[in-house]
């Protein structure tokens, strides 16, 4: 399998010769009307000129590699032009939703979704463009469709997160969010910033948009520890990572990371971490599948409160006579 798959495949069946050419041509003029994040082969040697990120964008196909999306449900997040949209359904997804929220009113360089609107008719796509879905707030806005299709009644089954975390105030709420979306066992394709020097579990805050590199839309890196702990405290278990644009000039680099949507647990804290009233982000779906505790349970929160608080602890003092 070829690390970026060919997107042109339905254009190049449904348009031929003359056609083609007089279609090529019209796209070719309009592609180059406008700016691009993403650098999109739309075939005959029609590409999208975007950012030269290739380093960073293979080491996520690195990761990608062992994932299986044929006849997959797709969500990608921040989409922008939609390069991983197309590319999940190059691969052979079945649904792909792409979302996203910024506008030129924000970035003048930035598109919205209209780049990716034009891709879509140039490659006679079905991917499905969510404008203005915050990824902070994608339960509730993404309710509406998933009770809808068969295929996405128990969640995605992949959701791509890709050079986004970073960019978010609450890049955990974000997380319980993308987990609030898949259907258990499915996966995550993460992309993102990391402080690769730091060996404790440490978030470096960007404080005024300076202090870790220059860049006013970066709030935050994890170390790799703390992403790690991040995903597992968001119901995920890591199953492979890879660094990119790891230099000696900065201690933040990339890293790419598959992990996998582990169901709600029986285990004392679960309960807390999921109740949707203490806004943790989880949406209010996940608890409702967790059992009640069982008090006689060794695992049972009086068990737990017991061995917290011990009998010492808690007993009054008989006041002196
Ligand atoms: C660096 S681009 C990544 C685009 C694409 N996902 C990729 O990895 O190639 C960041 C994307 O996140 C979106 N974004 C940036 N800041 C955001 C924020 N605070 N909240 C929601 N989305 C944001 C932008 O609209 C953009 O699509």
């Amino acid at each position: 399998m070829e690390l970026i798959p060919r997107l042109d495949a339905r254009r190049s069946q449904r348009l031929q010769g003359k056609e083609r050419a007089i279609s090529d041509a019209i796209l070719k003029a309009e592609v180059m009307r406008r700016k691009w994040y993403h650098r999109l082969d739309l075939g005959n040697g029609v590409v999208t000129p975007g950012l030269k990120w290739e380093e960073l964008w293979n080491n996520t196909r690195q990761i990608r590699g062992g994932i299986d999306y044929i006849n997959k449900t797709v969500l990608d997040l921040g989409s922008w032009d939609g390069m991983w949209a197309f590319e999940a359904e190059a691969l052979g997804a079945s649904i792909v939703v792409a979302s996203d929220c910024i506008n030129h009113w924000h970035f003048p360089w930035h598109q919205g979704m209209g780049n990716q609107l034009l891709v879509r008719e140039a490659l006679y796509s079905d991917i499905i463009p969510m404008w203005n879905v915050p990824p902070t707030n994608l339960r509730h806005r993404l309710d509406v469709m998933l009770p809808s299709h068969p295929g996405l009644k128990r969640g995605f089954d992949i959701v791509q997160h890709l050079g986004l975390l970073y960019h978010l105030r609450d890049p955990m709420l974000s997380l319980a969010q993308a987990r609030a979306v898949l259907r258990d066992g499915g996966t995550l394709l993460l992309e993102t910033a990391v402080h690769r020097l730091d060996t404790a579990s440490a978030m470096h805050f960007n404080s005024g948009g300076k202090a870790i590199y220059d860049d006013f839309t970066t709030w935050w890196a994890p170390s790799l520890p703390c992403l790690r702990e991040m995903l597992g405290a968001s119901l995920f278990t890591v199953v492979k990572e890879r660094l990119s644009y790891v230099s000696d000039a900065s201690p933040i680099c990339r890293a790419a990371v598959q992990a996998t949507a582990v169901a709600p647990r029986d285990v004392v804290g679960e309960r807390y971490n999921l109740d949707p009233g203490l806004g943790h982000g989880f949406g209010d779906h996940l608890i409702g599948r967790l059992p009640y505790n069982d008090p006689q349970s060794p695992n049972s929160l009086e068990a737990y409160y017991d061995q917290r608080f011990p009998a010492h602890l808690r007993e009054r003092p008989e006041p002196e006579a």
